[in-house]
């Protein structure tokens, strides 16, 4: 049985990039029960779809997203604790586990505003580039809630204590160049070049080989809760595993093509996808 149509969310796929716009502009993309269910069948999607090797999350009409919708997602849950339930693993599969464990790499695009609850796609993403004149905040203590779901620790984890508190506490607006500098996002565009930055980045990620790429973003995520000893251990079994289920090699290519053909400087460019060796290409 197909699917229905989606309604909340919509995917543009052009040139290995899928765009998912959050799809709810008239309501500044709040997210609804709807919606969530929307988003987190997209995303298992796209994870095995062949045409997508980079995902960015966007919203439709100008805005990221406005958070949680008060109405939809919160009162409208109030009295259903079943539902209610269901929902908010939902929510969290996709804006959390989905996301920061996704095996294709994955950019925010962020615009308009980015509030609360967004705040969580936000950071499971890899990363994120805003446009200078977006506004993030995270209100919840504005409205008598605390940053709940994961928000208050994906932030605490993803910006320092000083920030977290601060802007956790006030839930003062700030703008994508304030978010830039404390670490919410990696940077802050004029508007008008944010998609073309956003298409480079992807670009670039693209160039990589998807294994080693793959790779490396789970080791800096895994590492960050061990100590040295375990990651250690954890980063020469990961390195090794690269070996084995890196179908480019560029291991041995790179450093055939760095040490025996002087052909490649590894600072300046990334290992040139469709160019391996074969041992016998070797001798
Ligand atoms: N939940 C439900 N509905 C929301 C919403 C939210 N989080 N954010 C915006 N909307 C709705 C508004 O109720 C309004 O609906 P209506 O047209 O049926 O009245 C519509 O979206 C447009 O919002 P509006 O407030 O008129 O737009 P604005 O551009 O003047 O202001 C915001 C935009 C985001 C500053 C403002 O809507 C706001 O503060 N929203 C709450 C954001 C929030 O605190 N989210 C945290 C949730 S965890």
């Amino acid at each position: 049985m197909s699917n229905p149509p989606l309604k909340f969310v919509r995917v543009h796929k052009h040139d290995g990039i899928s765009w998912v716009y959050l799809n709810r502009p008239e309501k500044r993309n709040a997210m609804s029960p709807a919606l969530h269910v929307e988003m987190d069948r997209t995303l298992e999607e796209l994870e095995v779809d062949t045409d997508t090797k980079v995902v960015v999350i966007a919203g439709e009409g100008g805005n990221f997203s406005a958070g949680q919708d008060l109405k939809e997602f919160f009162r409208g849950l109030e009295d259903k604790p079943a539902e209610s339930k269901r929902m908010q693993e939902i929510a969290n599969r996709w804006r959390w586990e989905r996301l920061y464990n996704y095996d294709k790499p994955t950019i925010a695009m962020i615009e308009g505003y980015c509030v609360g609850g967004a705040f969580m796609q936000l950071l499971a993403t890899d990363f994120a580039i805003s446009a200078e004149d977006a506004t993030f905040s995270l209100s919840e203590v504005n409205w008598g809630i605390l940053p709940g779901a994961l928000v208050a620790k994906v932030v605490a984890d993803a910006v320092l204590y000083r920030h977290a508190l601060y802007y956790g506490c006030l839930g003062d607006a700030f703008d994508g160049k304030e978010a830039a500098r404390v670490g919410f996002v990696n940077r802050a565009v004029p508007p008008a070049k944010l998609e073309a930055d956003v298409t480079e980045l992807a670009h670039k990620l693209m160039a990589k080989s998807p294994a080693v790429l793959r790779a490396t973003k789970q080791a800096i995520r895994q590492v960050r809760t061990m100590d040295f000893g375990q990651a250690t251990d954890y980063l020469a079994a990961k390195n090794a595993a690269i070996r084995l289920n890196d179908p480019e090699q560029s291991y041995k290519t790179g450093i055939h093509q760095f040490i025996d053909k002087k052909s490649y400087k590894p600072v300046y460019q990334p290992f040139p996808l469709g160019s391996m060796i074969t041992d016998q290409s070797k001798k």
